[in-house]
């Protein structure tokens, strides 16, 4: 009667596990140490032999039945947690894929690639100079000193202690100059900063590539084969080009660069402020006073000759690609940079 009614319940109690946990607690108040059938199986002892057979054989057929429908629940529950795992985890690997958006390279970054590419072609060497400089390598050594009206020529961002925003390359002209001895022909690409108003062809921050050749014999005439050279290769086409001259502290003789406004075809437009021409570069035969800052004196007595320029790199990108307006460039406009 007993094992009757243990055998029912068992039963009824199974039926409303729903999960491992709840298989773990059926197997411990039945099966375990302290379980429903193991205190039974424990109480044999002290029967009389004929009844210990009897309950014995009961408690054995109970034992039979408890594992049995245990192991059965055990293996539904495992089969119902491999379905649901199976439909979480899912996959219709026929479904098209999520579209992974791919950036692309910022157009200053592959002009400037591009211009190191071309002039590395040429022989020259690319180097760097630090952004955050001190007023001797700016101005100072550039042959341009502190009183000099020339100064306001670079509307500057000082900084504290004497340092400042670089306002252009040159001063890598006269780093490079202390440590390397000519013949030697370099060019620095790198940031500027300018403390001006902007409009469709200033900004506040550009990318400039200063260019540098010196040697014993160097002439205006290799500046210009040389500048002619790198248009045809950058435009991957002849533009008109013209030097005019122009004043800087550290050329003697100074000249401007400039190319046809190639956004307007040279009819004029607010880009080139209506005259059919852009200024692209200055340059010019290095002032001896540089050479003297940089501690460059020929032993024969004999002076070093060199010519440098000053390219801006907006501007050139801006003709290549017809860009109406130099704040593009760093607007953050995904429509105008996935363009290149
Ligand atoms: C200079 O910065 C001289 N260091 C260039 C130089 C180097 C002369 C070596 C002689 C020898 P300038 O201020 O003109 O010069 O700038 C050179 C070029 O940078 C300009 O022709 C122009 O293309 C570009 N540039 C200058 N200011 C801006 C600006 N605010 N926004 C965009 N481009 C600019």
């Amino acid at each position: 009667m007993k094992f009757e009614k243990l055998k029912n319940t068992a039963e009824k109690e199974i039926k409303l596990v729903e999960d491992l946990n709840g298989l773990q607690d059926f197997s411990k108040k039945y099966l375990g140490k302290q379980g429903e059938l193991t205190q039974i199986l424990r109480s044999l002892k002290d029967l009389p032999k004929r009844e210990r057979i009897m309950v014995g054989k009961d408690a054995n057929e109970l034992k039979n039945f408890l594992v049995s429908i245990y192991e059965e629940k055990e293996a539904q529950l495992k089969e119902k947690g491999i379905k649901a795992a199976q439909e979480k985890e899912w996959i219709d690997v026929t479904a098209p894929g999520e579209k992974i958006a791919i950036g692309t390279l910022h157009p200053l970054t592959l002009a400037r690639r591009k211009v190191e590419e071309i002039f590395k072609s040429m022989g020259f060497e690319v180097v760097e100079g630090p952004d955050i400089e001190t007023e001797w390598y700016n101005f100072d050594a550039l042959n341009i000193p502190k009183d000099h009206p020339a100064r306001d020529a670079w509307d500057t961002f000082y900084l504290k202690n004497g340092f400042l925003l670089r306002t252009h390359t040159s001063p890598v002209q006269v780093r490079y100059m202390e440590k390397n001895k000519p013949p030697f022909r370099i060019i620095v690409p790198g940031n500027v900063y300018r403390h001006e108003a902007t409009d469709p062809s200033h900004e506040f921050q550009l990318q400039q590539v200063e260019g540098l050749m010196v040697g014993e014999d160097i002439s205006a005439a290799s500046l210009k084969a040389v500048v002619g050279e790198f248009f045809v290769r950058f435009f991957d086409k002849n533009v008109e080009f013209r030097f005019r001259p122009d004043f800087f502290p550290f050329t003697e003789p100074s000249f401007d660069i400039s190319i046809t406004c190639l956004v307007c075809g040279g009819k004029g437009c607010s880009v080139c402020k209506e005259s059919g021409w852009l200024e692209v570069a200055g340059a010019g035969m290095v002032h001896q006073n540089v050479f003297k800052s940089a501690g460059l004196i020929r032993k024969d007595g004999k002076k070093w000759q060199g010519w440098a320029f000053g390219f801006g790199l907006e501007r050139l990108v801006m003709l290549k690609h017809k860009i109406n307006d130099i704040r593009m460039f760093r607007s953050g406009d995904i429509r105008f940079l996935k363009q290149f």
